[in-house]
């Protein structure tokens, strides 16, 4: 169904009058569909789909030893919570601020010396880079050096390719064969990916001074011997948080910068919001989020409308029988949750396909996992575990380029197609003006 899978499912389920739940079968595999929020709530609520199945791009690639495909026993509930306490609690976010504010600094200089150069800005290589840049600081620190940088950022670019190829051995038992060259790929990439992280690893461990420092790497190699990992899961986890952090985030700007070029008006009241709040108090921080709450409500409705990952990216599966709306449904059954679908009904949201941050002012919705309405970041035991991390990044970078930009559109409209690779991106990358304010 390639690159619009979401919407082609969607129009499936209304067509059979099967939002709430539909099934269909990929190749030998059992699927069902959940495109409304009570069985949407069931499945990634319940205690039977904690699992993921697994692709096997994503095996290949370590992922089965990372927190997103792990089985969930104690291994996975180790890593949660190792990550939980040492990745993304709300002190270690705050003492991130410095480096997102650094790389905020960074991607501004970029825009202006662009805008210089070219006239316009193609914002998509400048936010991957700040991203990219942003969560290697956070995990291996500062002394990681440029060259592993742009190495390891290579290493994601291929890793979402290969991950995001069809693979025929997922559906269908076929052994050995390797149809599109995924296996090879995949066993090239890891090796790389391997050398690199346990260089790094073994580097750190011999420079012996990681016991005061703050990145994730250093934090990982302190840990009291019962919490330890193994070398091979730690470099697992480590590019787990790379491979994860970084498209994400910057693929979620990409849409909001998209349609502020685009809705000039609610552009224009968000900069006053920010004006307001920050008079001649510098650079917006993190602890002035919290007074721009229409800032916040465009975050919302741009995950509204185009949330990255709107089948949540990774699937569930049933560990054991269970029913969801009264259907039994066997061990071993692949569930996916339409979160693009839900977000689109206008059963649910009225004017669905209008981009109005208002409906949030007038509404609180929490977009954290407990209202399905509006669950981007997924929700139950496998919620995203870099949900707060995300945010708190999308909303200070979105806050900093509008408070230093106007931004307005080239003699190109803003095309909003989409297109679903591992994530849901533009399918034209946005180019724009952004002028000083
Ligand atoms: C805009 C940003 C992000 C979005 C929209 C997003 C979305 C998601 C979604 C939909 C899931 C599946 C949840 C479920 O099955 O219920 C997920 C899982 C996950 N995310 Fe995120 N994510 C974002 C940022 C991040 C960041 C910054 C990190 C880490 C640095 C991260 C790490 C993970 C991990 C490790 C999982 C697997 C959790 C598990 O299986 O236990 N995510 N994310």
């Amino acid at each position: 169904m390639g690159y619009h899978f979401h919407q082609k499912l969607a129009s499936i389920a209304t067509s059979l009058d099967a939002n709430r739940l539909m099934a269909i079968s990929l190749g030998t595999t059992r699927v069902i569909i959940s495109s409304h929020p009570d069985t949407a709530k069931e499945i990634l609520c319940g205690s039977s789909f904690t699992d993921r199945p697994i692709k096997e791009s994503a095996r290949l690639l370590m992922f089965e030893r990372a927190i997103g495909f792990a089985p969930s026993g104690n291994y996975w509930r180790h890593l949660r919570r190792i990550a939980a306490n040492h990745m993304f609690s709300p002190r270690r976010i705050s003492s991130l601020e410095g480096i997102r504010q650094r790389v905020a600094n960074d991607m501004i200089e970029g825009i202006c010396s662009e805008m210089k150069m070219r006239g316009f800005v193609e914002v998509k290589g400048i936010l991957q880079k700040g991203s990219l840049e942003n969560v290697l600081e956070s995990v291996f620190g500062c002394d990681l050096g440029l060259v592993h940088g742009d190495e390891l950022g290579l290493m994601v670019k291929e890793g979402y390719e290969v991950i995001s190829e069809f693979n025929w051995a997922d559906y269908f038992s076929l052994g050995f064969l390797d149809f599109r060259g995924v296996k090879r790929r995949c066993h090239k990439l890891a090796t790389k990916v391997n050398d690199l992280v346990g260089r790094v690893i073994v580097e750190r461990r011999r420079n012996g001074v990681y016991e005061n420092k703050d990145d994730f790497l250093s934090l990982l190699l302190s840990l009291p011997k019962e919490d330890q990992l193994s070398d091979a899961d730690t470099v697992a986890v480590l590019w787990e948080m790379v491979f994860r952090g970084t498209d994400t985030v910057a693929i979620l700007l990409e849409w909001i910068m998209a349609r502020m070029v685009l809705h000039q008006d609610i552009q224009a009241k968000a900069q006053s919001e920010i004006d307001t709040v920050m008079g001649r108090n510098g650079p917006v921080r993190d602890l002035d989020i919290a007074k721009l709450p229409y800032l916040q409500s465009i975050v919302k409705e741009v995950l509204r409308l185009h949330p990255p990952g709107p089948l949540l990216s990774w699937a569930r599966l049933a560990t054991h029988d269970t029913h969801v709306d009264k259907h039994f449904i066997q061990a071993g059954t692949t569930a996916m949750v339409n979160m693009w679908a839900i977000t689109h009904d206008p059963s649910i949201w009225a004017d669905p396909w209008a981009f109005k941050p208002e409906r949030f002012i007038e509404e609180e919705v929490s977009i954290m996992g407990s209202d399905l309405r509006l669950a981007p970041f997924g929700s139950g035991r496998r919620v995203c575990p870099g949900k707060a991390l995300g945010l708190a990044t999308v909303h200070l970078w979105l806050a900093r380029l509008l408070q230093e930009f106007k931004w307005v559109p080239t003699a190109q409209p803003v095309n909003l197609s989409e297109c679903l690779k591992l994530s849901l991106e533009m399918k034209k990358p946005l180019t724009c003006r952004a002028f000083s304010r």
